[in-house]
């Protein structure tokens, strides 16, 4: 864990993109022995969407990025670099972040791609927070962006009702000294050990390139691991968890949040669930959550904000935030 030092860092604004196919718990009835109440019961997911045929996740990024260019205003040009945190990229090479920087037009920009499970857009924030303290940028896009359908075994009832598509942004910028929104910590850790409890091969032997999870194990080890990991980052951060006014959180299962939150001793008030609405859309939806937080009211001026987000690796991580 790390206090943030050097320049100032606030967010300028966000964006969300959200692909207009929409796919209920009713529809797996027909090719799944599952139902719409268990997924209800055991996840709190209503319905996803899904990326259009021919749409490509670096699509949903670039609309995702249009969106945030839009509310803030910032001139294009004024980017300088583009981080792209995604599971289900177009492909390996090249990375998505420079095919959007190519349609953008942002020609100051650099580009990469990044991904570390669920993680990735908290990870791909604090990169660019890192680069913008220290001098290196003023302006960064960070996106997250997910497109399932290629990694998605629709035989699988433990995976294929959890995810869903989706991309969101948000462009981090230089704050000036008198500023009062600033990033003031970060935490990244990781699990190694526990590698194997999310994977996708993807080694073009197609018994692998599906998205294989330990659902279970991953839910055991979130609930016990979580918790303790954010009594530590609050605690280094010099803030108790409960005088953190506002959660933006990775939304993996309504279920592990719940008693996450009980764990710490935190009300559920405290944050915004949108699972039932989009479902898991990994590293996309602390990203997505965080924009309807903004749209909503949801995060007011002057109150501290905790981001929260863990997925495969085991990777988990958290941002401490003067809003
Ligand atoms: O985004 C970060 C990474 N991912 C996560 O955070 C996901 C974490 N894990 C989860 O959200 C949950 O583990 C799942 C939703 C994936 C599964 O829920 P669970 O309550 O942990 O169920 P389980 O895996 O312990 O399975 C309980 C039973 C099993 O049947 P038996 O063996 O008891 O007969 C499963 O086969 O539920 C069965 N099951 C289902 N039944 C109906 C598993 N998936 C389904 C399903 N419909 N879709």
């Amino acid at each position: 864990m790390g206090f943030v030092s050097g320049r100032k860092v606030k967010i300028l604004g966000t964006g969300i993109y959200v692909p207009e196919k929409v796919m209920y718990n009713s529809e797996f009835e027909s090719f799944l022995d599952t139902s719409d109440t268990w997924i209800r019961e055991r996840t709190g997911i209503e319905k996803r969407h899904f990326a259009a045929k021919g749409q490509k996740c670096s699509d949903l990024a670039y609309l995702a990025a249009l969106d945030v260019l839009k509310k803030t205003g910032l001139p294009v040009e004024k980017l300088d670099m583009i981080i792209i945190a995604s599971n289900t990229p177009d492909s390996l090479i090249p990375c998505m972040a420079s095919k959007v920087q190519g349609r953008l037009n942002a020609v100051n920009a650099g580009a990469y791609d990044l991904q570390a499970g669920c993680t990735g857009s908290l990870t791909a924030m604090q990169n660019a927070i890192m680069g913008i303290a220290c001098g290196l940028w003023d302006n960064v896009l960070v996106i997250g962006s997910e497109a399932f359908e290629k990694i998605m075994d629709w035989s699988d009832r433990g995976t294929c009702i959890l995810f869903g598509d989706a991309a969101g942004a948000c462009i981090l910028s230089v704050a000036d000294e008198s500023e009062k929104q600033f990033f003031i910590s970060a935490k990244l850790t990781a699990d190694g050990l526990k590698h194997d409890y999310i994977t996708n091969e993807n080694n073009g032997d197609n018994e692998h390139n599906y998205l294989r999870m330990k659902g279970h194990d991953v839910f055991k080890y979130v609930s016990l691991n979580l918790p303790k990991f954010i009594n530590e980052f609050c605690s280094e951060s010099k803030v108790d968890p409960t005088d953190v006014d506002f959660w933006v959180l990775h939304q993996a299962n309504t279920r592990i949040i719940d008693g996450v939150f009980k764990r710490v001793g935190i009300s559920t008030d405290r944050t915004l669930l949108n699972l039932g609405k989009y479902g898991n859309t990994s590293a996309a939806s602390m990203l997505v959550a965080l924009d309807e937080s903004y749209r909503e009211g949801r995060i007011k001026r002057g109150e501290k904000v905790a981001f929260i987000a863990f997925g495969a690796g085991m990777t988990l991580g958290g941002l401490l935030y003067n809003a």
